[in-house]
This record gives C-alpha cells, sequence and structure tokens, in this order.
C-alpha cells in the first residue's frame, strides 16, 4: 500500500505530499544522477535546453549556473513540481531565460526545431508509449541536435519491490535499439555507480534527419 504511494509519487508526484516531500526526497536520491545528466549534455555555450520531468528543478538550475545555456525550458506532468520551480526559480522566469510548461513527452507543447539539447532523468519508465515520446523528441531537436536519457539498469531496479507499480524497464541495448529505430545516430550508453541509486546509465544520441 505505501509501496505503491510512494512509487505514484515518483511517477507524477502530487497533493502536499508531493509539493513538500517528494520534490524534497527526488532532490537528495537523485543528486549524482543529475550531475552525469549534465556532464553528458556537454554544454557548448548559447544552447537551448529542454528538460523533460524535471521534479524538484535541481537540473534545471544547474544548466542555468553553467552560463552556457542562453534559454532552458521544462515540460512536467505534475502541478505540484511546476508550482515548486516556478518558486525555486522564479528569477530566471522573470528574466524569460526559464519557462515552464504543463504536458506529457508523448505530446511536447513546443515548436519543432526548437532545441539544441533535450534531456530526461529518471523518467523512461513512466511513458505510455515510448517510440512516441522518442519520436516527440526528435521533432523539436534541431539538426544536429542531442537527446540525453539517464536511467536505473533494470537489474537493479528489479530489486527495488516498487518497481511493480507502473514502471516499466529497460536493458541498456533496448533503449538503444529504441533510439535507433526512431532515427538517432550515434548513440553512446556510459554507466555510473551511484551510492544511492545503483547502476545507472546516460545514453547519448543525435538526431540527424538528413542522414535518413
Ligand atoms: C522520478 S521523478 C524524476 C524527477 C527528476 N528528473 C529527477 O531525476 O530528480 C519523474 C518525474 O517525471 C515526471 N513525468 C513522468 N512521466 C512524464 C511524462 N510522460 N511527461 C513529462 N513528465 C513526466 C513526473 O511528474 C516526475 O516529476
Amino acid at each position: 500500500m505505501i509501496q505503491k504511494f510512494l512509487s505514484q509519487q515518483l511517477a507524477r508526484p502530487s497533493g502536499w505530499f508531493g509539493r513538500f516531500f517528494t520534490s524534497r526526497w527526488l532532490e537528495k536520491i537523485n543528486v549524482r544522477m543529475n550531475v552525469f545528466a549534465l556532464e553528458s549534455l556537454n554544454l557548448q555555450g548559447a544552447e537551448s535546453v529542454l528538460e523533460i520531468g524535471f521534479g524538484s528543478g535541481s537540473l534545471l538550475e544547474a544548466i542555468l549556473k553553467t552560463g552556457k545555456c542562453h534559454h532552458a525550458s521544462g515540460l512536467e506532468l505534475s502541478e505540484e513540481m511546476i508550482a515548486f520551480v516556478n518558486k525555486r526559480l522564479a528569477a530566471h522566469i522573470q528574466l524569460k531565460t526559464l519557462q515552464l510548461a504543463q504536458g506529457s513527452i508523448e505530446q511536447i507543447p513546443f515548436a519543432s526545431s526548437s532545441f539544441s539539447k533535450v534531456v530526461s532523468v529518471n523518467t523512461l519508465y513512466f511513458w505510455s508509449d515510448t517510440r512516441q515520446a522518442l519520436r516527440e523528441c526528435a521533432r523539436v531537436l534541431i539538426d544536429g541536435g542531442q537527446l540525453v536519457l539517464c536511467y536505473n539498469a533494470k537489474q537493479d531496479m528489479q530489486n527495488w519491490p516498487g518497481h511493480v507499480h507502473g514502471f516499466t524497464l529497460y536493458e541498456a541495448s533496448e533503449v538503444e535499439d529504441l533510439l535507433s529505430d526512431v532515427g538517432f545516430v550515434n548513440i553512446t550508453t556510459r554507466s555510473l555507480q551511484d551510492p544511492v541509486q545503483g547502476l545507472v546509465y546516460s545514453v547519448v544520441a543525435t538526431w540527424l534527419p538528413s542522414t535518413i
């Protein structure tokens, strides 16, 4: 019962528990994964970055802090996380260097070819249509843009009882195959042993429609 509730909070933080507890919980457990995602983004300067499923907003904050992103956008399912990050990053929202939107990865509410990088950490398990989600990421990327996905290894997640409540788990090879099917190229997966999360992966894939 409690396990199911916590799994649902991870999939979509909601209510007072989501705003006050899940936000801080995510902040704690995903620190290293968000650093891994930032490294994998390899920001070069004057980039336009979209984060999907930003949770408590720590990666968005880190991206903006690098000074190598002239504009960041965030997409979230959870109204509570949007309210939390609206407050947390109010200064960036006022300066219009950050824009937040509510919605799902399967139907991204941004124009085509808007971003040089798209990143998502710990959300892959919850997508209802993985191919459609990846097609949407490709649509909003510029030619030559990159998608970064960070997620937990299937073998570790299977040991956590909460995964049975709405999590779809993937092998690294399955994620690479899905990216390739959708048309991404130069797909590279790196791994990291996180003291809190166990084995985690970061996959970087390039969208180069001119090569299809
Ligand atoms: C486990 S949390 C991870 C949050 C953050 N990325 C981190 O690593 O700390 C998953 C987040 O993704 C959001 N999410 C889940 N499915 C989504 C979807 N289909 N589209 C956009 N956001 C989604 C949830 O609302 C939640 O805030």
